[in-house]
């Protein structure tokens, strides 16, 4: 009796080492799975080559208008945005700033705040979080640039914040 009863525990020792080297098996043969996963983050990397998508020439006048109102752009990518200001007035009269706003960000809030925000060149400083990139403000006849990196696959607003123009300064920046 008392063999049998060890015969049967030690059967039972023997099925659970057996059954737990299973388990690490199928948890060694999951790994490689895993592994593919860097392979897939290689394929942005190779998307990152045509960088020169990123480059963007936004223009604007004296009629208050961006020549854009649909900007695409590759996530990752390094985007090197140009503004153009094409008119001839002043930027205390028709200044043109391009402003690209976080996803969440309250546009109108937004616009409010940067009436009063003259003095940090129209980026409202309670907002700062919320601006992704944007450029200075700028005259007629003047140009401006900002490089930044692409973010997250969405779409986000961008606008001019000089007081008065968003409702016609703005528009859509589309990650892919
Ligand atoms: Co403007």
């Amino acid at each position: 009796m008392k063999k049998s009863i060890l015969v049967l525990a030690s059967v039972t020792l023997i099925m659970t080492a057996c059954s737990s080297n299973k388990t690490e098996n199928t948890e060694a043969t999951e790994t490689p799975a895993v592994t593919e996963t860097p392979a897939v983050t290689e394929t942005p990397a190779a998307t990152e080559a045509p960088a020169t998508d990123g480059a963007i020439t936004l223009s604007a006048g004296d009629d208050m208008k961006f020549d854009k109102t649909e900007i695409k752009v590759k996530e990752g990518s390094t985007v090197k945005l140009t503004l153009k200001h094409t008119g001839k007035l002043p930027k205390t009269a028709m200044g043109h700033n391009f402003v690209l706003l976080a996803t969440g960000t309250d546009f109108n809030k937004f616009v409010t705040a940067a009436l009063d925000a003259s003095g940090t060149d129209h980026i409202p400083a309670s907002f700062q979080k919320s601006v992704i990139a944007h450029t200075k403000t700028i005259g007629g006849g003047e140009t401006t640039s900002v490089e930044f990196k692409a973010p997250a696959k969405g779409t986000y607003e961008y606008l001019c914040s000089f007081p008065g123009h968003s409702g016609m300064m703005k528009g859509k920046f589309i990650v892919e």
